[in-house]
């Protein structure tokens, strides 16, 4: 698949995703948003892939936001239909069904900080940037900031963050939660290449469920996510990655998961 906007690369189980812009730091223009929308949908499909990493060309940004060129001559039924296609390319990565790991190299503002809690882990250098500044233009998030960021960081800290469109540094977003690890700037990519390797040894099957478990779960009530759970961990039991681990724990050797 050739791209524009976007680099895709493969390092054995790994693809790695770099959002190429970065004479705009990365600014997601419509035609970036269809291409990590296709990119996403082959990673998806694509069983050698057991790990993506996310990140940003440059040393500055990981993704400064929706491209405001596009934003300033935006009409009102080009809003939504932006703003949903968006919405859709930030829930096929959410719900990829495998790890996907966000490693933030720079400014991750509005789009990209709505693309970065997309993920399901984020990495972050000491030197990112974080916020959803859309009120500095007189907008609001419309790629389920809103939504994503109460339900990472709590309603009050989100409602905080969004009306007053202030930037926070790395080691504040991991105080409250919005990423889950900061890393010098230099040792970026090795830790997210490290954890990715750590996570492609793990059972495909079986992470897919988990991501599955905790975000479907979220949406439902508790008892309904617990049945959810409980149906997932049954189903499990039908995996050869299932008898591979428990058996190779047994043996006292090290489980090699097939994805079956
Ligand atoms: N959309 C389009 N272009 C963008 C952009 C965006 N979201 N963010 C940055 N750029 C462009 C700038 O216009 C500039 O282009 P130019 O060189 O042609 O003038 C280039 O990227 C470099 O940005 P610049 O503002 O000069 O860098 P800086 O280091 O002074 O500031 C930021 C960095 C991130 C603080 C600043 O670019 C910014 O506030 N960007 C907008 C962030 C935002 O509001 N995002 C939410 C959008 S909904």
């Amino acid at each position: 698949m050739v791209f524009d906007n976007l680099l895709l690369e493969r390092e054995s189980a790994v693809a790695i995703v770099t959002i190429n812009r970065p004479k705009v730091l990365n600014a997601l223009n419509a035609r970036t948003l269809d291409e990590l929308g296709r990119a996403v949908l082959d990673l998806k499909h694509d069983d050698g892939v057991r790990v993506v990493i996310v990140t940003g060309a440059g040393e500055k940004s990981f993704v400064a936001g929706a491209d405001i060129s596009e934003l300033a001559v935006q009409t009102p039924t080009g809003g939504r239909e932006l703003a949903l296609t968006g919405q859709h390319v930030l829930d096929a990565i959410e719900n990829l069904g495998k790890p996907v790991i966000a490693a933030i190299n720079g400014y991750a503002l509005g789009g990209g900080c709505e693309l970065a809690m997309a993920c399901t882990l984020r990495l972050a250098a000491d030197t990112a940037k974080l916020g959803q500044p859309e009120i500095n233009l007189g907008i609001i998030p419309g790629y389920a900031g809103t939504q994503r960021l109460s339900r990472l960081v709590g309603k009050g800290k989100a409602m905080e963050l969004i009306l007053s469109g202030a930037l926070i540094g790395a080691s504040e977003a991991e105080r409250i939660g919005l990423v889950n690890r900061v890393v010098p700037a230099a040792e970026l990519m090795t830790e997210a290449r490290k954890l990715a390797g750590q996570l492609a040894a793990s059972a495909p099957i079986a992470m897919r469920y988990i991501i599955s478990a905790i975000n479907k779960g979220l949406e439902m009530p508790f008892a309904e996510g617990s049945v959810f759970e409980a149906t997932l961990f049954g189903l499990i039991a039908s995996t050869d990655d299932m008898r591979e681990g428990t058996r190779a724990f047994l043996e006292k050797r090290k489980a090699e998961f097939k994805g079956k």
